[in-house]
């Protein structure tokens, strides 16, 4: 007998199958019990008749426990009356592993619980969405470059350097020295742009950040591209239709999540238009000024409040370009006629999702980067090989960042990041 899939059953409609599952809900009469079976691909019903098969295996079926693992064998029929179309006319079951008191039950539970129990949770219908469209984000990013001539590199992980400023790192024992946890493969990058032209990375990232909010995690995935021969202007187009085609992916390969994630899809394909819409850091502290912003200055960084706000201003992933150089990395180069700013632009996601990408043009003078490094209080020595780059043919090059997991929530319209990865680390949480 085939053993198959429920993703599968469309292609074995009439056939006599064997289906490894879990319980997911049962409901039952005297004479006939509808099993809700789940196999990691798809959810379907499984219909036990007892006129059809006999008391011993109508009573195993009433009696089966919320997650107990079966193998199921029966006919796939055509179900006109469920959404995804098809259900089995179940014939044996065999118990593979018992299930008793499963902690999640259809009943609401508080976030805390949920999170405890990750490990269980993950099994659930919403989470099972998430993590698919999770993964097609994957999967369309891999697309997306490799059809672009970009080639994949893979940066350390274990690191001497803080791209992103010092305050945050993770240290280690590197052996007899101290090491990072990388907080951004883009120093790495930029090398590999000088020896490949255009390369992009994914992989994870650390922040010891203390920040308790819905958008921030302590690891997380980063996708970074870095491109020679670039100027701004032609990297903020790369950002645009990379967005776009994540969102136009989503739409495409994603139906059944986007179902149970109840996600507009009218919504999500007004983020498919290009361009998006670009307004200078200065508009939008004058734009936030004027509606009533007072806390914010001139200089001042934009917390979640302000993104929300800009962000409603547009109907699509908003750039904000050209931030206070006092508030952006060392290697960020200068705007050519101000002292103030530099080139560098944060892509906004709608609906209050906050920043998914953060990239800039970067600076290729030896002696401003060197400058730069001393001013921001990192040991030159560490960055000697960051700054060969700028000795041996530098050229212009920009690149960015894009958070995977702020993306996975956004598109999935969910409320929190620590749903948007398999196990998150947060703040107070490392486990499971
Ligand atoms: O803006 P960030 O810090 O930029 C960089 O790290 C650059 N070196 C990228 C580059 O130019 N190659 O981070 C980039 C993105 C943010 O826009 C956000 O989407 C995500 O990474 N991110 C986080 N996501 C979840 N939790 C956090 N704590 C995050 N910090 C940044
Ligand atoms: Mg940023």
């Amino acid at each position: 007998m085939k053993s198959i899939q429920i993703l599968d059953a469309k292609h074995h409609v009439g056939e006599t199958v064997q289906i490894g599952a879990w319980i997911a809900n049962k409901r039952s009469s005297g004479k006939i019990a509808f099993l809700q079976l789940r196999d990691g691909t798809a959810y379907f019903q499984g219909i036990v008749v007892k006129s059809e098969v006999g008391e011993d295996v109508f009573q195993l079926a009433k009696n089966l426990s919320q997650e107990t693992a079966v193998l199921i064998t029966g006919e796939i029929r055509e179900d006109s009356r469920s959404k995804f179309g098809y259900e089995i006319g179940i014939s044996g079951i065999e118990v593979v592993g018992e299930s008793h008191d499963y902690p999640i039950t259809p009943k609401e539970h508080g976030t805390d619980f949920l999170m405890d129990h990750r490990h269980l949770w993950l099994r659930s219908s919403k989470q099972h969405a998430i993590m698919q469209v999770r993964s097609e984000i994957i999967r369309a990013t891999y697309e997306f470059f490799n059809q672009n001539g970009f080639i994949k590199i893979d940066p350390p992980i274990l690191t001497g350097s803080a791209p992103e400023g010092t305050t945050d790192l993770f240290e280690t024992n590197y052996f007899d020295q101290k090491a990072y946890l990388s907080q951004s493969g883009q120093l790495y990058m930029e090398a590999a742009a000088m020896a490949f032209g255009k390369v992009f990375s994914f992989g994870p990232t650390f922040r010891a950040e203390k920040s308790k909010t819905r958008r921030h995690l302590i690891e997380f995935w980063m996708i970074e591209p870095e491109m020679a021969f670039m100027h701004q202007e032609e990297s903020l187009e790369v950002q645009e239709q990379y967005v776009a085609f994540l969102v136009q992916s989503v739409l495409d390969n994603c139906d059944y999540a986007l179902d149970v994630l109840g996600r507009d899809r009218e919504v999500l394909q007004k983020y498919t238009k290009l361009p998006f819409p670009r307004i200078s850091y200065d508009d939008a502290v004058e734009l936030l000024q004027k509606n009533g912003f007072d806390d914010i200055q001139w200089g001042d960084d934009f917390g979640s409040p302000h993104e929300t706000f800009i962000a409603n201003s547009f109907d699509q992933p908003v750039f904000i370009l050209n931030y206070p150089k006092a508030i952006k990395p060392f290697y960020m180069k200068p705007h050519p006629t101000r002292e103030d700013v530099v080139i560098c632009a944060d892509m906004i996601a709608p609906e209050g999702y906050g920043e998914i990408i953060g990239g800039s043009e970067r600076a290729i003078d030896h002696e401003y980067v060197l400058e730069q490094i001393k001013a921001h209080g990192l040991d030159e020595n560490e960055y000697s090989w960051y700054l060969d780059l700028r000795k041996y043919g530098s050229v212009p090059h920009t690149g960015f960042g894009l958070g995977l997991e702020r993306t996975v929530t956004w598109l999935s319209g969910i409320e929190h990041v620590r749903e948007s990865i398999p196990f998150p680390r947060l703040l107070n949480r490392i486990y499971p």
